[in-house]
């Protein structure tokens, strides 16, 4: 079971934690007491975005921590109204700014927003970043399948990850399937349902938990990582943050996987990037 403890490979062989801080909806001054105090209980990968408003405190966090640069993995995002090929460079330029570093472990395009169809011309944006050592890894968020397959058609390189809504409620099995197979990462956001309120109530949850001792965030999150999903779980809450890494010392079985596989309701929470037009 403690294989999933290990980092993951991407497909251009930068090596990715599988769990990381995700900080949506965490103010720059929030972000900094709270990403502090993930780095402090072991987390490795903070998930921040231009969109998010939280890349001062994120930065400042990191160089708090006195953790070196290079063992700390920063994914950010450029927002939509930066698409485009010299949009998207002067945004990570900002980025970089913002967060205090000199490169960003991953960063991904963090809608395609197909009505504007730039996304190619994005991700050829930091494809060049990567050249220049300003990025280790290109990303996207949010694409569908064929977004994915017009940027390999388009730039010759699928992205190494698509970090997509995916929870039990909404597990995307096709879409990882899909993923496998072309050798990209997903990476879930809104792990833990909570924008229904409901998910870590639900019985296969709750009783996984009660069969390991463990809590029904900690049983979704293990979910997560046992469906071959990188996860990033968000909480303001420093007693969660540390319970959201607790997730190695215990395996779920095969029935326990498939009866919370039987939550999939099939509707998102958020929003269809198909139709997103911002
Ligand atoms: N690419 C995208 O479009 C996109 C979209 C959304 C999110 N994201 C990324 O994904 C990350 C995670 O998604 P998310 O923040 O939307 O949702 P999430 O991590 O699934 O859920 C966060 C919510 O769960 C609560 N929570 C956290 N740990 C808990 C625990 N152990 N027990 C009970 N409740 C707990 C949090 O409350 P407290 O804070 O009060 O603990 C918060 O309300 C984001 O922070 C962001 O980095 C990306």
């Amino acid at each position: 079971m403690n294989e999933l403890s290990a980092p993951i490979r991407l497909n251009d062989g930068v090596v990715m934690p599988r769990i990381g801080y995700g900080t949506y909806k965490v103010g720059d001054d929030e972000s900094q007491r709270t990403v502090e105090t993930a780095l402090e209980l072991g987390y490795r990968l903070v998930d921040t975005a231009e969109m998010y408003g939280n890349e001062v405190g994120v930065g400042r966090a990191v160089a708090a921590s006195g953790i070196p640069r290079d063992e700390v993995f920063l994914t950010s995002k450029v927002w939509n109204d930066h698409h485009g090929r010299d949009a998207a460079r002067r945004a990570l330029e900002q980025s970089l700014e913002r967060l205090g570093v000199d490169y960003l472990d991953l960063y991904l395009i963090h809608w395609p927003s197909p009505k504007q169809g730039l996304y190619t011309e994005t991700f050829q944006a930091i494809l060049d970043a990567k050249e220049e050592g300003l990025v280790r890894s290109a990303g996207v968020s949010n694409f569908l399948p064929e977004h994915l397959e017009r940027v390999r058609s388009e730039t010759g390189v699928w992205p190494s990850v698509n970090q997509i809504e995916l929870h039990p409620y909404f597990n995307q099995a096709d879409v990882r399937a899909w993923h496998a197979e072309h050798g990209i990462v997903t990476e879930s956001w809104g792990p833990l349902g909570q924008r229904t309120g409901s998910l870590l109530a639900e019985e296969p949850v709750a009783a996984a938990a009660a069969a390991h001792g463990k809590s029904p965030a900690q049983v979704v999150i293990r979910w997560h990582l046992q469906r071959g999903c990188a996860v990033i779980p968000k909480s303001a809450r420093a007693e969660r943050i540390a319970e959201n890494l607790e997730v190695f010392d215990f395996e779920l079985t095969g029935e326990e996987l498939t009866a919370i596989d039987g939550l999939h309701t099939g509707r998102r929470q958020g929003i269809d990037p198909g139709g997103h037009e911002r």
